[in-house]
């Protein structure tokens, strides 16, 4: 049985049919990439999964469990942890603070809580040092670490991580990768959205391709590398091969 399972999706908003129809699993232990164009319809997928919207039809199941409906609490608490787009930062808040506000578990006491937080400076170390700054002054790079961080404090089965890369510069998008790769070494699943699908499919088991809100097609990395259409999409056609 995958870890999740979502079958014949539908989203809409208003007029805008945003997802219809999109069916895709991801087995336990893997990484998974969507990749697809601005609104594909990426970012809509991973708010469904994670609560954020309210399907208009079709189910997810996640562990054989239906959460589609759930509350994004709820779903948390279940085991899926969503890093939004944008890596947002509490702006009056510090780094460790930031990173605390991910814990799920309501019973935890802070001292616990701030203990676990501190626990994932092992994971990120570049932002140890910055633990009591605030959030804020950080780089763009850090703060995607922070918000990553967040997530993982729910100690996510399954994280959801959307354009991690975006806006970062390439050595900083090196070490975004190089933590989703080590977050995955410790035996969390991972989807993965990104528009950088030269290193996406490098980390990824799998991947998937959503245009206009339908799934376009999937397979492994080097079938995906090899499809005309992905190397048109993202990489201006011929050159990708030569890249990788
Ligand atoms: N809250 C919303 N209200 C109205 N339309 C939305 C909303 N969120 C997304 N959309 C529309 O749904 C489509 C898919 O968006 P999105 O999932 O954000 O795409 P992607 O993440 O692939 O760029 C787009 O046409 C977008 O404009
Ligand atoms: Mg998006």
């Amino acid at each position: 049985m995958p870890l999740l399972e979502v079958r014949d999706l539908s989203v809409r908003f208003g007029e805008i049919e945003a997802l219809h129809g999109v069916s895709f699993t991801i087995d336990e232990g893997a990484v998974v990439t969507l990749l697809g164009s601005n609104g594909a319809g990426k970012s809509t997928t991973l708010r469904a999964i994670s609560g954020l919207v309210a399907p208009r039809a079709g189910s997810i199941l996640f562990d054989g469990r239906a959460i589609a409906g759930l509350s994004p609490r709820a779903i948390v608490k279940l085991g899926v942890a969503h890093v939004p787009e944008g890596r947002r930062v509490f702006p009056g808040l510090t780094v460790r603070e930031n990173i605390m506000l991910g814990a799920s578990n309501g019973n935890a006491s802070s001292a616990a809580i701030r203990r676990e937080a501190d626990a994932m400076f092992d994971v990120f170390p570049d932002i140890r040092h910055f633990a009591d700054a605030l959030g804020w002054t950080l780089s763009g790079g850090q703060q995607q670490m922070v918000a990553v961080a967040r997530g993982l404090m729910a100690k996510p089965r399954l994280l959801l991580l959307d354009e991690p890369s975006l806006g970062l510069a390439p050595v900083i998008v090196q070490a975004v990768f190089q933590i989703i790769a080590e977050i995955h070494k410790r035996g969390t699943t991972v989807l993965l959205v990104e528009q950088n699908a030269h290193m996406a499919l490098k980390v990824a088991n799998w991947g998937y391709v959503l245009e206009s809100g339908g799934l376009a097609l999937g397979g492994d990395p080097e079938t995906l590398w090899s499809d005309e259409r992905i190397r048109d999409a993202y990489l201006g056609g011929g050159q990708a091969k030569a890249t990788r």
